[in-house]
């Protein structure tokens, strides 16, 4: 459905913007509830951030996803931040009040619980080893914490990150390096790669999983490709696994529920997902 001149609007916030699917997910699901609705990509420079977040209520925008560089930066340019946000230090969701005012909040803590309940069930509740120390294992770190996961061990290759986000959550998150790996898989009941590697064009994760008990759930954050090597492997040694494309699929429902009014249901979850999975066949197919 083509947007009317009293569509509500929404968008995302990045730079470079090209990449994300987010309008593709978001454009999917206007359609599908037939809303009057339009998501948009919001191509943003690090020097405008704060203006262009400012101009969202003058310009009629209901809110927006923020998304690379910006995550970090533009909780200065929110009037309030959600509890949870401030604790992963990162906005992913903007919505404007009726009175012009922005409020942040994080949603990719949520997504990432969502799609592993909805993979396998539940989230583990025993010891969970986190791969890598960046922006996603924040979001991911306060989400096993929220869910009650006591003894999270964070695997980075830089020493200093690990520590600074074990120090950060305090009790309960411990920092280890690459050289630890077995340790950290040893009882673990998850392990979730939010490092870069094993996206198209990046270096595979080098892993060993010897370490890692027979029933543990692997997830990977990583969506393209949809099957990483790592989560292939799992597989193969018979372990659940959980991809990204669910994570990404499940943050973005409260957000369109904030802009659009519909908390999009698990049909029409799966009906996007069966989108978004052939966006991705035919990029890989299209790969030299
Ligand atoms: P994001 O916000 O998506 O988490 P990020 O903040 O850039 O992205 O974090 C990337 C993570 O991938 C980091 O944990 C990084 O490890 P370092 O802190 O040691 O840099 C990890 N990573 C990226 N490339 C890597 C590589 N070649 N080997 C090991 N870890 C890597």
């Amino acid at each position: 459905m083509r947007p009317s001149g009293k569509a509500r609007l929404a968008g995302v916030i990045g730079w470079p913007v090209g990449h994300s699917r987010s309008p593709r997910l978001h454009g999917f699901w206007l359609d599908h509830y037939g809303i009057d609705g339009a998501y948009v990509p919001l191509a943003v420079a690090p020097d405008d951030l704060g203006r262009a977040v400012a101009a969202l209520p003058a310009l009629g925008f209901r809110g927006a996803n923020v998304t690379v560089p910006h995550k970090q930066s533009v909780i200065a340019a929110c009037r309030t931040v959600a509890p949870l946000a401030e604790r992963i230090g990162a906005v992913n969701t903007l919505i404007v009040a009726e009175d012009g005012a922005i409020a942040g909040s994080n949603t990719d803590a949520f997504g990432f619980l969502e799609s592993v309940r909805q993979a396998v069930g539940v989230v583990p509740a025993g010891p969970v080893a986190v791969l890598g120390a960046g922006g996603a294992a924040r979001a991911i770190v306060a989400a096993l914490r929220d869910a009650g996961v006591q003894d999270i061990r964070v695997v980075n290759r830089g020493a200093e990150r690990a520590e600074a986000l074990a120090a950060w959550f305090g009790a309960g998150v411990a920092a280890l390096g690459w050289p630890d790996l077995a340790r950290a898989l040893d009882g673990a009941g998850l392990m979730v790669n939010t490092t870069s590697l094993g996206m198209t064009g990046q270096p595979p994760l080098p892993l060993d999983l010897d370490a890692l008990p027979r029933g543990a759930v692997v997830a990977d954050i990583v969506y393209a490709p949809l099957t990483t090597a790592l989560l292939r492997e799992a597989a193969r040694r018979g372990h659940p696994t959980v991809d990204g494309l669910g994570m990404l699929i499940h943050q973005a429902r409260p957000g369109f529920e904030a802009w659009f009014g519909v908390y999009p249901d698990d049909a029409a979850v799966r009906a996007v997902r069966g989108l978004l999975e052939d966006d991705l066949r035919r990029e890989q197919g299209a790969m030299p």
